[in-house]
């Protein structure tokens, strides 16, 4: 059975202190929730501040992002070895990045061989746009998606990593994906994908996360679906109870609880 995980991506939120503070908040409640793996993505700053204060729990840290150079004159970026010091899971190609700084097909898999390159665990985005669902387009995109990130990898790679269904016009809207469009595109699409590409037993092992506005009123839902294995948790992961509610949720949906 594969794990769930529960992300919260924090975006550009959070200062360093708050972020630490935050954790804090959530700490106690989360800890015993061991059936669920629990992932805090703060901006590049708080990443030291919250990869300490999570020291000596089995709550993760990842980055929301990273560059696929090693090293050099790239002002402004991140190698995927400074982010490995504090984090073991990295955010790629999230829909914010694709569309507010020019992020492709081809640089989110650059990004993801170099992360696992330096044994990050990459959660993949992928997702339509409200224009290519309604022209009855999500399948192709996804796929096209999901094809274009995983070029070049071996099946060990993929079965390692994470993919995060995340349709943009459920981001940060309010609404979320009925549970059986999200199931619908997770296992019909992104796991189908992998099927076809690699082979039944890697697509069965790859972990698929479902973003978009989800919160405690609709997790238990959509985590029930059965191709769903968590989710990437926005707006509702900047509140302590909402996100501990939301973990709380998955474990009883997936009846780990
Ligand atoms: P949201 O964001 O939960 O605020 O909709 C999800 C995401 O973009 O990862």
């Amino acid at each position: 059975m594969r794990k769930p995980i529960m992300a919260g991506n924090w975006k550009m939120n959070k200062t360093a202190h708050e972020g630490v503070e935050l954790v804090r908040e959530m700490m106690d409640d989360l800890t015993p929730i061991a059936s669920v793996e629990r992932v805090f993505c703060p901006t590049f700053l708080a990443v030291p501040d919250v990869s300490r204060a999570v020291e000596g729990t089995d709550l993760g840290v990842g980055a929301q992002n990273l560059y696929f150079e090693a090293s050099g004159a790239y002002t402004g970026e991140v190698s995927p070895e400074m982010v490995r010091e504090f984090c073991d899971y990295v955010i790629i190609g999230h829909s914010e990045r694709r569309e507010y700084f020019g992020e492709t097909d081809k640089g989110v898999n650059r990004k993801i061989k170099a992360a696992l390159d330096v044994g990050l665990t990459p959660i993949v985005c992928v997702g339509e746009t409200r224009e290519l669902r309604e022209q009855g387009k999500t399948e192709s995109w996804v796929r096209d998606q999901v094809v274009a990130a995983l070029d070049g990898l071996t099946a060990e790679q993929v079965a390692s990593l994470i993919m995060a269904y995340e349709p943009i016009w459920a981001i940060g809207t309010g609404l979320a994906a009925t549970p059986a469009d999200a199931e619908e595109v997770c296992g019909g699409v992104v796991r189908a994908t992998i099927a076809e590409l690699y082979d039944r037993a890697t697509a069965d092992a790859v972990r698929i996360q479902y973003g978009g506005s989800v919160s405690p009123a609709n997790a238990y839902e959509i985590m029930s679906q059965p191709n769903v294995d968590g989710g990437l948790v926005g707006g509702a992961s900047l509140k302590a109870s909402d996100f501990v509610t939301i973990v709380r949720e998955t474990a009883r949906a997936k009846g780990l609880s």
